[in-house]
């Protein structure tokens, strides 16, 4: 899919680190991309910093584009929507807990529309996105949609109905694993260490597990077997966790954020 133009309606963390990974990337070069805020001051900051232009208009940037990103809080949508209607291009909507066909609706009938799931991790180009093509998207839209948020970290397609759910894995997932890390730190430093050198070795730790798994191809119960020997001090931690019920507690919470996630966007 050739892509001339590429815009931003909002510009904050997420289109930031979208922006940053186009053009790092080469997915997109610089000049391709327009980005829209209502802070003069972001603008300011998005045309020095990354050299794409950037303006406040919403209507005048999407005139002429060939992808529409929209990438503002879902509550400033209603406020959004309406002043780009009718626009003929792929639309990719970031919003969590906004249906494509709700989008689609209020956009008119020339839009083609993707929704996505992204989280926070883009921001250090390690993210991970459900991307589900919704009402009148081409596989060119889809392919370029994936290619986009690969440029941030992995990207995978999933029926919008399971959007729902990657909500509650890779949305809000690195919210649990900031928990468990605020637990371990307090246990480290309770014990004695620099809270520093703490951090480091915890953060390291969670990087490294995940990559086991990504790389070993293992599964991760699997994994922990292997580093649990009987008698040892894992195998000491692990016993208080089962009989805490962090397993069931995990599934409940994410049953939680899945049934949240659905209660906000209706379905
Ligand atoms: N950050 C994440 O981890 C994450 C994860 C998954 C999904 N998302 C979704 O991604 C979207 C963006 O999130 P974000 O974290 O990047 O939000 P953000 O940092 O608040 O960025 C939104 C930007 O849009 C601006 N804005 C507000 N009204 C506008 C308008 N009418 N026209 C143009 N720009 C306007 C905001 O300005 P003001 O700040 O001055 O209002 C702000 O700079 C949201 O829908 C969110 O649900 C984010």
């Amino acid at each position: 899919m050739k892509v001339e133009k590429l815009v931003f309606i909002g510009a904050g963390n997420m289109a930031e680190a979208l922006v940053k990974g186009l053009i790092q990337g080469g997915v997109c070069p610089a000049g391709h991309i327009t980005v829209t805020d209502i802070n003069e001051d972001r603008l300011v900051y998005m045309r020095e910093t990354y050299g794409v232009e950037a303006v406040q208009d919403n209507a005048l940037a999407v005139q002429a584009a060939d992808v529409v990103v929209l990438a503002v809080k879902p509550q400033v949508f209603p406020e959004v929507l309406p002043g780009i209607a009718g626009l003929d291009a792929l639309v990719i909507s970031i919003a969590a807990g906004l249906l494509s066909v709700g989008i689609a609706e209020l956009l008119g009938p020339a839009a083609r529309v993707i929704r996505v799931m992204p989280n926070s991790p883009a921001l250090v180009q390690c993210g991970a996105a459900g991307i589900s093509p919704g009402p009148g998207a081409t596989e060119a839209d889809l392919a370029f949609a994936l290619e986009m948020f690969e440029a941030v970290g992995i990207a995978v397609q999933v029926d919008e109905s399971l959007q729902d759910v990657v909500t509650s894995l890779s949305g809000s997932g690195p919210a649990y694993f900031f928990y468990m890390m605020e637990a371990m730190l307090a246990e480290a430093e309770a014990s004695g260490m620099d809270r520093e050198l703490a951090r480091a070795l915890v953060a390291q730790t969670l990087i490294g597990a995940g990559r086991m798994v990504v790389e070993s191809g293992l599964e991760p119960d699997e994994l922990r077997r292997r580093v649990t020997s009987r008698g040892g001090t894992t195998a000491a931690a692990l016993a208080v966790l089962e009989e805490a019920g962090l397993g069931s507690t995990m599934q409940r919470a994410l049953r939680a954020a899945r049934d949240r996630s659905r209660e906000l966007s209706g379905s």
